[in-house]
């Protein structure tokens, strides 16, 4: 697919995403979610993509939340068709196996901290705004918000936000666990693509496995998490890279991970 609305750079590995709609602060319309899903599936199948870091195009905005110009239009059907398509995309760039990095560099309202949530990791600018002010224009979160913000930061911080609409700065959100670490915004990409490169030079198999036992055993009963967590701790003791990460541990010499 040829992207219109998105800049798709991959280097050594890294997918560097940027939604490049600046003059409407990047505010997700059809056509973005469409390109995001198309993205997403790139993450999840192509072997040479190893993580991925997620951004907004200019300073201003990560992303401002839905297209409002197209979310105007909807009626109660399509209104719904709609929040599923998101949530889908949303999902699929969740469930991508791969590391997947937001770098906030602005405003992340509505859809657009929806979409930071459905990252793995959460690094934030200092100008970084945060919000879900959907009850403003008359609507609910519909992209995941209500269920992922409560996850993140807990029932009563989710209900505070999406109840009242407020936004909060890059140091609020960072206190409450909505982001994992801020930065001065001209140093946002190079400490994004270091955190990741850190993630990626860790044991890949070990990597990806932790991610799915996160993300899907937050969704079972702690039996059936603990039986998963299990499960793949027992399948990556079978792997070469465990025995070369704990020789390399008990020889004092950096560990050679080779994926397998
Ligand atoms: N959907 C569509 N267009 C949006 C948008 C959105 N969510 N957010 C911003 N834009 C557009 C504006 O309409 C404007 O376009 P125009 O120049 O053609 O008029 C452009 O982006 C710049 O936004 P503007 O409002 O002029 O910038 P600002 O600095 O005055 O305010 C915000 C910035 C983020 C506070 C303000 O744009 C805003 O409140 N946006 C909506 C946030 C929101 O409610 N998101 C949840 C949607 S469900």
């Amino acid at each position: 697919m040829n992207y219109e609305t998105l800049l798709f750079d991959l280097k050594d590995g890294v997918a560097l995403i940027t939604i490049n709609r600046p003059d409407k602060l990047n505010a997700l319309n059809d056509q973005v979610l469409e390109e995001l899903g198309s993205a997403a599936e790139r993450l999840a199948t192509e072997d040479p993509i190893k993580g991925a870091i997620l951004t907004g195009a200019g300073r201003k905005a990560f992303v401002a939340g839905a297209d409002i110009g197209e979310l105007a239009k909807q009626g109660a059907f399509d209104g719904k068709a709609r929040a599923l398509r998101g949530q889908a995309v949303l999902r699929r760039l969740e469930t991508c196996g791969k590391p997947l990095l937001a770098a906030v560099n602005g405003y992340a309202l509505g859809g657009g901290c929806e979409l930071a949530m459905a990252c793995h990791l959460r690094i934030a600018s200092e100008n970084a705004r945060f919000g879900q002010p959907e009850v403003k224009l008359g609507i609910a979160p519909g992209y995941g918000g209500t269920q992922r913000l409560p996850r993140l930061v807990g029932k009563g911080n989710a209900l505070y936000l999406i109840l009242t609409g407020e936004m909060i700065d890059a140091g609020e959100a960072h206190r409450i666990g909505l982001v994992n670490k801020v930065v001065p915004a001209e140093q946002l990409l190079a400490e994004a693509e270091k955190m990741l490169r850190g993630i990626l030079a860790m044991g890949p198999l070990a990597v990806r496995l932790a991610l799915e036992a996160v993300e899907r055993g937050l969704g079972m009963t702690l039996e059936d998490g603990l039986l998963l967590e299990a499960n793949h701790f027992g399948l990556l003791a079978g792997t070469r890279d465990m025995k070369e990460g704990l020789t390399a541990f008990l020889e004092k010499r950096a560990p050679r991970f080779e994926g397998r």
